[in-house]
């Protein structure tokens, strides 16, 4: 058995999160990040700064190829979205420097259940959207650890069914506990931590169930609607009876489904697909 709690902690690249980094997380919790101090926190990471502007302009957001710079973002996107995004940038910079083809399926994955999870959002909003978004691209960073930590072992299951339950034998927990100790670690709100704790199963989320339900439901959609190699589920009835009693139907999963096919040249030019 594993001490995964542990190596997360002594993780390397966790443990020197960049100082932008830091402030960037910081501004997320906070209400009252002005405009100009937002764009300086992102503008002085130049990498993130570029994939945050690339993926402003992403179809989901409305306003596809017309962001030019953070500024621009800030204005078109509003600042909450804009943080949510620059802090899964700050996350994915973090992880996946120089890192191989699998890494780039776990990303694609996520970025397709943050649109789903985003879409969700809006028509049940349970929180802000940007809120549900970011909960989404990071609802497997916990693969992405294990796959970090464990590369070898991890590499035999998984793209495998039954993936937490592997996760659970070999590793003594899954990715979805796992991801909730290192979102812990960098300081991302409670609220997206708990949506990313329970995504495989909403039930015992307590006052957050709402956003937990939401990522819980973007993944089984994405099971459903996505080709991508990355999923991690598969819609049986519990998604279905959840999907009803959220009061969802079929026009929302059309909806997704054209949204998706929008996104997919971006989303393999993004991710290097
Ligand atoms: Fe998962
Ligand atoms: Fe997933």
């Amino acid at each position: 058995m594993k001490d995964v709690k542990g190596d997360i902690k002594r993780l390397k690249n966790v443990a020197t999160i960049p100082v932008v980094m830091q402030r960037i997380m910081e501004a997320l919790s906070r209400d009252d990040t002005s405009y100009i101090e937002l764009s300086d926190l992102i503008s002085h990471d130049q990498s993130t700064a570029e994939r945050v502007v690339a993926v402003a302009n992403a179809p989901y957001f409305g306003h596809p190829g017309m962001v030019n710079s953070i500024e621009q973002a800030i204005l078109l996107l509003g600042i909450d979205m804009v943080k949510s995004i620059a802090v899964s940038m700050a996350v994915f910079e973090m992880l996946s420097r120089g890192e191989a083809r699998d890494m780039k399926n776990f990303w694609a994955h996520a970025y397709e259940v943050a649109i789903i999870s985003g879409i969700l959002c809006e028509k049940v909003p349970v929180t802000a959207s940007g809120v549900c978004f970011l909960a989404g691209l990071l609802h497997d960073i916990g693969r992405v650890i294990f796959y970090t930590l464990y590369r070898k072992e991890y590499t035999e299951f998984m793209f495998k069914e039954g993936l937490t339950e592997f996760e659970q034998e070999r590793f003594g927990a899954d990715h979805a506990i796992a991801g909730m100790w290192f979102l812990e670690k960098i300081m991302i709100p409670e609220e997206i931590v708990y949506g990313v704790r329970y995504h495989h199963g909403p039930s015992p989320a307590g006052k957050h169930q709402g956003i937990a339900t939401t990522v819980y439901l973007a993944e089984g959609i994405a099971s459903m609607v996505s080709l991508r190699k990355g999923v991690d589920s598969t819609w049986d009835d519990h998604y279905q009876s959840a999907f009803q009693e959220a009061g969802l139907n079929d026009s929302v999963l059309e909806e997704i489904k054209s949204l998706l096919a929008e996104e997919a040249g971006m989303i393999e030019s993004f991710f290097g697909l």
